[in-house]
Formats: structure tokens, sequence, C-alpha cells
């Protein structure tokens, strides 16, 4: 049967358009770009799930979340993020931050409406917006910056039909940090014009030497502007259990609980209490990780730097954004032939956009012993490019 016919406009736009997935693990391959993170959180978080399921604590749960977890956020925010929220109204915890930026977006996006956000960034902002026909306005950046935008470039990229900017730091696909100065500017940028700014946080606990992340909302004048989305899924090392929340004003919550109704009625009550135990025990266990992560960023750029190829220095996030100009291959071609020949798995650079024609997203999210073994296979699959 041809089901084509059945199909609207939309589906067919997106047609193929997240590629495929393969579910079956190839023996011998090493994804050295993979953005799932390789730890876990530690046992009390399991427990606290596990006895959410002793107490049957199977049912729906508010719209928008559990109380204790909204005022477990609400409190977290205010002493990591000097962001102020009110757990009552302003807290609307969602099935992972992906859930988060639709519902966003659904909120807040007319069809033609257009989306500003410096590239290369998260693929999905691409679909999100297409979904609802939509635009997403990417704004180039380059690796002499360090992909850090200039605010002039975004400012001119703002048309009477945009709706919002996204600010993603810190960065993926290119583990830049944005500095508070270009934070700044374009919190300056963002009142000017009048436009909300959603800020994807979900990489804030990875930052590395002297960056730090700066929350868009506790900037002066941004509370009232900005939409915060943050995830359980990148600090805490629980991707599959989908948690997430956006912080935001309450008329925009307001706003946007029939699409998180639509979609979902509430999070999922079991995770709601994994994510509650997280928040309510120290986080210093977290810190281990990050050590480990960093101890990974430098053996992936003293690898780049022996072979020699260039890259962008990870500030942050757990990817590192690699310049593959010099083999003369595209990222397409290069993250195919690391397949065949390497048996290494990359993310093409272009994943994030144009911008990032040319590059390729490693990441630091591989343990001992395949990080290195992987390693050692790029480098030498890299040489024989560039003989
Ligand atoms: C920048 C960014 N935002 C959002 C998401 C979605 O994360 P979650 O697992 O919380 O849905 C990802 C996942 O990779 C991401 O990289």
């Amino acid at each position: 049967m041809d089901y084509s016919k059945y199909l609207s406009t939309r589906a067919h736009a997106l047609h193929g358009a997240l590629g495929k997935q393969t579910s079956v693990p190839i023996p011998g391959l090493i994804n050295l770009g993979s953005g799932t993170p390789d730890f876990v959180p530690p046992p009390f978080v399991m427990e606290a799930m596990q006895q959410a399921l002793r107490e049957n604590k199977v049912q729906y749960t508010a719209w928008t979340g559990i109380p204790e977890l909204r005022a477990a956020i609400a409190e977290k925010l205010k002493v990591e993020n000097n962001l102020h929220y009110d757990p009552a109204t302003e807290i609307l915890v969602t099935s992972g931050a992906q859930e988060a930026l639709m519902t966003v977006m659904m909120a807040l996006c007319n069809p033609d409406d257009e989306v500003v956000t410096p590239a290369p960034h998260y693929d999905e902002y691409t679909r999100d917006t297409r979904i609802l026909g939509a635009k997403l306005v990417p704004v180039e950046t380059t690796r002499e910056t360090n992909f850090t935008v200039n605010v002039a470039d975004l400012a001119a990229a703002i048309t009477p039909r945009t709706r919002a900017l996204i600010v993603l730091t810190p960065n993926n696909p290119t583990g830049t940090v944005l500095p508070e100065a270009t934070l700044r500017g374009i919190a300056q940028l963002a009142q000017e014009r009048d436009l909300l700014v959603i800020s994807d946080e979900i990489y804030e606990y990875y930052v590395f030497d002297q960056h730090r992340h700066i929350s868009m909302g506790s900037l002066p004048g941004m509370h009232e502007r900005t939409i915060t989305v943050n995830s359980f899924s990148k600090s805490f090392g629980l991707t599959g259990m989908r948690l997430g929340y956006i912080a935001a004003p309450a008329p925009l919550i307001e706003a946007m609980l029939p699409f998180h109704h639509a979609m979902m009625i509430c999070a999922n009550v079991v995770t709601q209490y994994g994510g509650l135990a997280v928040l309510q025990q120290p986080r210093d266990w977290f810190k281990e990780h990050l050590k480990e992560y960093d101890r990974r960023r430098h053996l992936w750029m003293e690898t780049l730097d022996r072979i020699p190829l260039p890259y962008s220095e990870p500030q942050g996030a757990y990817y590192i954004f690699i310049d593959i100009r010099p083999t003369g291959l595209t990222s397409a071609e290069f993250c195919a032939r690391a397949r065949e020949e390497a048996r290494l798995v990359f993310q093409p650079g272009t994943i994030g956009g144009g911008a990032g024609e040319g590059f390729i997203r490693g990441a630091l999210t591989k343990g001992s012993p395949d990080f290195e073994t992987g390693l050692d296979r790029f480098t030498t699959f890299v040489q024989g490019l560039l003989k």
C-alpha cells in the first residue's frame, strides 16, 4: 500500500530528516562522537525510583510535575543559577529538554515565523521549527572566533518575522561557552528588539578551565524575557529517563501547558522521583566525572596536536569540533570513510547546519580502553589521509 497520500505535507517535508538509526551495536565499531554520557548516577537515585515503584507511584502527576520536584528545581535554579522562579506557576517538568524545546516552539511560533540562533547549533532546533512550518535562521560562526557568535551578526539576522533567539551555551556540537560579554550583548539585543530568548542550558555542568556558565535569565532585564530549558540527561547521566524542565514567567508556562499536555500529560512519575533525589542530595559525585571528561579532553587535544589537525578548543559541553578540511574531504565523506576504514563513528559537523561543513563532532563520552584505542585508530586513519 502506498501511504504517502495519507501523510501530511509536514510529514513529507521531514521524510528522512533524521537519517537511519542503527539500534544493534556493530562489533568493533567505536563511537567517538556520541552524545550519551558513559556514567550513571549514584545508587541513591536508582533507589528513589525503585522506592517510587514499591509505593505504587504509577499514576499521572500534576501536569506541571510533582510539587516537591518543582520546588527542588526552583531551589537549584536560585542557588546555582541566580534565577528566581515560583515553583507553583513558573516551572514545567517535561520529558527531557527535547519535549521542552518543542513545547516552547509550539507556544511561540506561527507558520513562517523565524527563530534566530548561532550556528552550528543543536540539530533538533531545525526540525522543531520545520514541524511548525516556521524557520530556523542560523547565524554562522567560525573556528577563528572559537564559534563565538558576533552579536552584530545576530542583530542583522532579525526581521519582523523573528519570534525568538535561541542561545545554547555550552554548545553542542562546538563545545563553545559564550563569554559574559557576548551574553550581555545578546541580552541587550533582545531587549532593544523586544524578543524572547530560549536559553538551552543542558550542558551547564560541563565547563572547563576558566570558563563558567552564566544563565541568560540572570542578566539584568532578562528574567521577564527568558525561557530557560534544562534537563537531567547530561548533568546526571539520565538520558533514557527523559526528564527535563522549562522555567519561565507564569503567563508563558500557562501558554505552553496545552502543548505539553497534548504530548505527555505529565512527565514519567518514577523518573520525577529520581530527579527529586538527585536535587535533594549533594551533587559532588558529578565532579569526578567532570575530571575524567577533562582528562579525555586533554587526550583528544594532544592527539590532534600530534597529527596535526586543527580543532576548536572545547570550553564546555562534552564535544570537540575537529577541523577536517586539511584532509580535503567533506564532513559526510570523512564520517563514511572513518566508519568503513577505521571502524570509528563521528557526527558530521553539518548536523548543526551548513556552518559545520568541514568539521566533525568528536566527544568525550567514551571510556577507557575504547577511547584510547579509538584515538589510535583515528591517528592512523587521518595520517593516511594527509599523506
Ligand atoms: C543542546 C541540546 N538540547 C537538548 C537536548 C535534548 O536532551 P534531553 O535528553 O534532555 O531531551 C540535547 C540532546 O542531545 C542537546 O544536545
